[in-house]
């Protein structure tokens, strides 16, 4: 018998760990460009709706999944067996995480060496445009790996209230202030009400079904949908818990803080560069972040000197930072409660396994830009050569978290039917039996969600592998 499942210690602090799994550089850096690029307040709305109307009920059905089950997604999807379509939803809600996981790693190290490089005193270098792919193939980043791989490590081993609710408790208010701080300072700035402008006035003749596809993607991703995360939250909250304010409130702060990221992001191009053609903003967070802000960053020197341009960039990447190992406790955070749950290992068997299996494939990532040509040209579809990090990338991010989404409504619906997971929303939430929030899920998850999912899912398969 094992001993009895640890569960979060308070609703704050479930919230805080949510949250903290939810605000990551989707939200920091990816929400603010995506919203620039595609219509403004107009794209703001489409997405706010989504997370209302579509990411809202899908988290329930995980945070509901996992608290009944009281086991990691494997064994949730699994103990109600019958069929093998359960157990493939349940064995996806395990690899899809491990894979995040091992390319979200690189991500966090980059971040982390950035943040290095700017505690160190060299804005100026990392500014510079040939640094970055520089820096990814240097022998620098595997000292960073160890760092990052440690601190998950410890963070993950004190368990689920003396680690992840303590983790995120010192981390996330931390990240409040420094963003709030941040947001502060860059409206302060010259010309920043033109990246404001830019960033908010809605401008609906750029909303098209791609751009409406990306918004539900984005929102899907960035509330850590169909990862299995929240499935393996929910089973560590207790029962008094009331599930359906706690999504609320993780929904609703994911989305003030990518509104936020905006605030900041924006009025800072602007203001440093205000002739910026905004068209070629990059669509991809990692260019941006790496390529693109330090130079904005060391650009500030003119106003506040180079210490204060450099005190900013320490800022920025320590904001980042903490939203990247939160997102990344929580996703490991996943395959260790499966090990946990299913094998009985102890956590700190589980997570020393998981440290050196994922520590492999990361490394392998880490030597897929350039260095070892294998892993380089790993595979090749539409029309271009992949590396090994683009391929994890391509499939467990990008593809494959609407089908997991789908697979979770279908399950709630037809297997553990509907009546069961009202039962289990009611459970510290008094106020939802028969309420226009229940009416609504039921409605929804039944009908339109499943089909929109589908629909994002194969679209995305034909868009990006044929
Ligand atoms: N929600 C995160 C974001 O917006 C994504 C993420 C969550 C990534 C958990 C990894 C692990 O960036």
């Amino acid at each position: 018998m094992t001993a009895a499942r640890e569960h979060f210690g308070s609703r704050i602090g479930f919230i805080l760990a949510a949250a903290g799994s939810a605000v990551g550089i989707g939200n920091l850096v990816g929400f603010p460009v995506g919203a620039a690029k595609n219509g403004g307040g107009a794209f703001l709305f489409i997405y706010a709706l989504f997370v209302l109307l579509i990411c809202l009920p899908v988290m329930m059905a995980e945070l509901a999944i996992g608290r009944r089950f009281q086991k990691d997604p494997l064994g949730a999807y699994s103990s109600s067996a019958g069929g093998g379509l359960w157990s493939i939803a349940g064995w996806l809600s395990v690899i899809t995480p491990y894979m995040i996981a091992v390319f979200y790693s690189v991500i966090t190290v980059w971040i982390f060496g950035y943040l290095v490089g700017a505690l160190m005193g060299n804005l100026d270098q990392l500014a510079d445009p040939s640094y970055f792919g520089q820096f990814i193939n240097s022998n620098e980043v595997f000292i960073h790996l160890i760092v990052v791989v440690g601190l998950v490590y410890f963070i993950l081993v004190s368990g689920v209230k003396d680690g992840i609710e303590k983790g995120a408790k010192i981390l996330m208010p931390g990240l409040f202030i420094m963003l709030i701080g941040l947001v502060i300072f860059v409206l302060t700035l010259d010309g920043a009400m033109a990246g404001v402008k830019y960033y908010i006035v809605p401008d609906f003749s750029k909303i098209n079904a791609s751009v409406i596809n990306g918004a539900l993607s984005q929102a899907f991703f960035s509330l850590s949908l169909g990862m299995g995360i929240l499935i393996t939250y929910g089973s560590y909250m207790e029962r008094r818990e009331n599930v359906v304010g706690s999504a609320k409130f993780v929904a609703l702060t994911d989305t003030m803080v990518a509104f936020s990221a905006g605030l900041m992001i924006l009025p800072a191009i602007f203001s440093f560069d205000p002739a910026t053609d905004t068209d070629a903003l990059s669509d991809s967070s990692v260019s941006l972040i790496f390529s693109f802000l330090p130079k904005i960053f060391l650009a500030m020197q003119v106003s506040i000197g180079y210490v204060g341009a450099s005190i900013v960039a320490i800022l920025f990447f320590t904001l980042v930072f903490f939203a990247a190992l939160t997102s990344l406790v929580s996703i490991t955070e996943v395959p260790t409660a499966s090990l946990v749950d299913e094998k009985g290992y102890s956590r700190k068997k589980a997570l020393s396994i998981l440290g050196v299996s994922m520590g492999v494939f990361t490394i392998a990532c880490i030597l897929s830009f350039g260095r070892v040509d294998f892993l380089t040209q790993f595979m090749e579809y539409a029309g271009a050569n992949k590396s090994l990090f683009d391929v994890i990338y391509d499939i467990f991010y990008d593809t494959i978290l609407p089908l997991n989404g789908l697979l979770a409504c279908l399950f709630v619906i037809y297997r553990w039917k509907k009546h069961n997971f009202n039962e289990e929303l009611e459970q510290g939430s008094e106020d939802y039996r028969g309420s226009f929030v229940e009416k609504y899920i039921n409605f929804a998850l039944s009908t339109f969600i499943p089909v929109v999912l589908l629909l994002i899912f194969v679209n995305t398969v034909a868009t990006k592998y044929f």
